[in-house]
Parts: structure tokens; C-alpha cells; sequence
């Protein structure tokens, strides 16, 4: 939202006196004067007028997580255990997920508590790229790259898969690289070929790459480079 915005938005300012209490330098944001209106101010930022307190500010967490198979992807769950369950009681009520992953897969997971950030990460609009270890139970057709190139036709939502890259590694594993986090997309792309999937490993998100480093169930901060990447 913008700083004149959320200045009108209390109910002892109008939009004049806003404006005049910008340009009288009295507004704070994140401890510095502010005197533009139009500068956004997220959830996470301190915002203060002449020492009172509009908005706590907040800080933004951003997380990597190494999911491991058959942890669910939820906040929480009656049956299975989540990965929330991975992260201290207190760390996790804090955030929410990323872009989830089946409960068969593995790998990168991304947790924060800024929802812009997250909806920057899986807009399928914005086409960042998700790179995936997949394993086939039957060995992978020769067509199935250049099928995949020219995108999937899902007939229930009535869209095709935007155009993604195989690596084949050897006959029943590959490395795939997709635009958008359709429904179970990778399954129902294979699925084209009867070919089932038994193994899927997350290995980046955009510019973010799980940390080699990082054993399963292993969570840690994403760095400067990550978040802004
Ligand atoms: N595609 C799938 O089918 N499953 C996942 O977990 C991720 C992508």
C-alpha cells in the first residue's frame, strides 16, 4: 500500500491532512522521514507519526526448507505430519508456504510470511522456472521432450503447459524444467505417456537452488542474493 493511503486510511486524518503531515516531515518509515506519499509501505514496515505508532512493521522471514518424501505440504494436518512440524512451534504459526509440493516429492520448499514475495514466486503469470529430478517407473518415450517443448493440453482446466525443457539423464530419469506449479502438473505431464512418476525432487525455484548441503528435513534463512533473485 502506499504511505498517503495508509495515512487516509486512519480515521483522524483526511487525505489534506496527510499530505501535510508529509511535507512537514513529521511521518517515519522504518525510522527515517519520510515525505513521499506515494512510497509503498508493506506490512513490514514501521511507520510512525510524530512518534505514534500506524503500523508495528514486522520482520520478513524468508525460508529454504529440504522436504523430505511423505511430509505433507499444509499448515497443518489431522493424519499426516507438515512441514510446519519441521520448524519451531514458534517460527512456524509465522509463515506459510511457497508453491507446495506433492507429499511423494522432495526437495526445495519455500516458507516466508511476506505474501507478495510469495505470490512473486508462484505467479504462473511471471513463468519462473522450477527444475525438477524425476524418476519414471517405464523408461522415458523419445518424444516426450520434444511433446513437452510444444507444452501439455490439460483438458480439465482447458490450458496448456507452457513450453518446459527435458533433460534426459538416463532411460527412466530426467530433468525437468516447467514455467507454472499446475496441479500435480509434472504427474499429469508423464501421465500423457502412461508413464507414472515415482520419484520427484524440487532442485531450484527461480534463482534459488537447494543447499547441496542441507540434509533432509534441514531448514535454514534465505540469503540476500535469494530473496532479491
Ligand atoms: N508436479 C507434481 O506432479 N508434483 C509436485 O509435487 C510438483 C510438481
Amino acid at each position: 500500500m502506499r504511505l498517503d493511503r495508509l495515512l487516509c486510511l486512519q480515521p483522524m486524518w483526511n487525505r489534506r491532512t496527510s499530505l501535510t503531515l508529509l511535507a512537514q516531515g513529521k511521518v517515519r518509515v522504518d525510522g527515517l522521514t519520510e515525505y513521499d506519499g506515494n512510497t509503498d509501505v508493506s506490512l513490514f514496515r514501521r511507520v510512525e507519526v510524530d512518534d505514534q505508532l500506524i503500523q508495528p512493521g514486522q520482520q520478513a522471514l524468508y525460508m529454504m526448507l529440504n522436504k523430505p518424501v511423505g511430509i505433507l505440504s499444509a499448515t497443518s494436518d489431522l493424519v499426516h505430519k507438515t512441514v510446519m512440524e519441521l520448524l519451531p512451534e514458534d517460527l512456524a504459526s509465522q509463515l506459510h508456504i511457497a508453491g507446495r509440493l506433492d507429499r511423494a516429492s522432495s526437495g526445495l520448499m519455500l516458507l516466508t510470511n511476506d505474501g507478495q514475495w510469495s505470490r512473486r514466486m508462484t505467479d504462473p503469470e511471471l513463468k519462473k522456472p522450477k527444475t525438477y529430478l524425476v524418476t519414471t517407473g517405464n523408461p522415458i518415450d523419445s518424444d516426450t521432450a520434444r511433446l513437452f517443448a510444444e507444452g501439455i493440453h490439460f483438458p480439465y482446466e482447458n490450458i496448456t503447459t507452457s513450453p518446459a525443457e527435458l533433460e534426459q539423464l538416463n532411460s527412466h530419469q530426467a530433468r525437468l524444467t516447467i514455467y507454472e506449479g499446475r496441479y500435480h502438473q509434472i504427474k499429469r505431464m508423464f501421465g500423457r505417456f502412461r508413464n507414472p512418476v515415482v520419484g520427484l525432487h524440487r532442485e531450484s525455484m527461480g534463482e534459488i537452488r537447494l543447499d547441496n548441503g542441507m540434509a533432509e528435513g534441514d531448514y535454514r534463512e534465505l540469503l540476500k542474493g535469494e530473496i532479491e533473485g
